[in-house]
């Protein structure tokens, strides 16, 4: 696997396997890999003949009091792992590169970016929205591949990929977890492990919830005001926990008949999401 730090160089590598007809698969990340990143790597190599990953820790995503700074930078840990996976390509590029003048141009979804963590992180996900755009026209991939762990930033940047109509399918990958159930994440670096046994509170809450649904219960605010209650009794602070409808994220009403269930909370200072679903109903 070759890493590069320019654009230009990921542009000429590119080049040279399209005029070998060869399919470009892009996997962007912050870095800080996990088996979770690994099976988006895994997915790209079965659909594209050559897989790029891109490593950056974009700061126009963070707010003024998140995490950018300490937000953990290990690229040769992750090209070793990447390296391990059969990744083609590497991209590794500073700030500068990304951002080499003051952004006037940003790419903003609307409605699907605001609510949720939308609305508790403002500017978040035009952040990411942004620098995706910058990636997929760096590297042109035929798919793009993100993870469902994080619901919400796949369905908007499916929607900027068929608003704008980028030449690239966005392919969703399904979450991967730990054995006790708990959504990989890079965040679970800050965590103990008496604070992950707590964690585990998001995905058993979240399940249970799914599992009441699957039996029939329709009171959706009621669920969800049971389960922040049982996230809020095991020392989370929730942000959110929502079901929605699977494809426009507005809140599920009796008649929506694909759901997800969503939700955020802190433990201590570590912000966590997971979600599950997607649960058909017959309506
Ligand atoms: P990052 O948090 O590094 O995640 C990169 C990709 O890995 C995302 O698509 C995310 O959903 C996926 N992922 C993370 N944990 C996962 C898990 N447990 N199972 C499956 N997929 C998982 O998300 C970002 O970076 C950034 O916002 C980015 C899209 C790179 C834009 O900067």
């Amino acid at each position: 696997m070759k890493t590069v730090h320019t654009i230009q160089d990921v542009r000429n590598q590119v080049r040279q396997w399209r005029q070998e007809s060869l399919t470009v698969g892009l996997v962007p990340t912050m870095g800080n890999l996990h088996a979770g990143h690994m099976s988006l790597v895994k997915t790209a190599k079965q659909h594209s003949d050559k897989v790029v990953v891109s490593v950056f820790v974009n700061p126009t995503q963070f707010g003024p009091n998140e995490d950018f700074d300490t937000y953990p930078r290990t690229l040769e840990q992750d090209a070793d792992l990447l390296t391990q996976h059969d990744a083609d390509l590497l991209f590794a590029p500073s700030v500068a590169e990304m951002y080499p003048q003051e952004t006037f141009t940003w790419v903003d979804v609307e409605h699907l970016g605001d609510r949720l963590c939308g609305a508790k992180r403002p500017g978040h996900f035009r952040g990411v929205t942004t620098v995706v755009s910058k990636l997929l026209h760096i590297a042109m991939p035929d798919h793009a591949y993100f993870g469902e762990k994080d619901y919400q930033q796949l369905a908007v940047l499916r929607r900027m990929v068929e608003d704008q109509l980028f030449a690239t399918a966005v392919i969703g990958v399904p979450t991967e977890r730990d054995a006790s159930g708990l959504a990989l994440s890079s965040r679970n670096g800050y965590l103990s492990e008496a604070d992950k046994e707590q964690a585990l509170t998001i995905y058993r809450t979240l399940t249970q919830a799914r599992q009441a649904i699957e039996a029939g219960e329709r009171d959706y605010a009621e669920l969800c005001q049971q389960s922040t209650e049982r996230l809020e009794q095991a020392g989370l602070t929730v942000d959110y926990f929502e079901i929605v409808d699977a494809n426009t994220l507005a809140p599920a009403q009796k008649n929506t008949a694909a759901l997800r269930i969503l939700t955020a909370a802190f433990l201590g200072t570590t912000r966590l999401i997971d979600n599950v679903g997607t649960i058909f109903v017959d309506i």
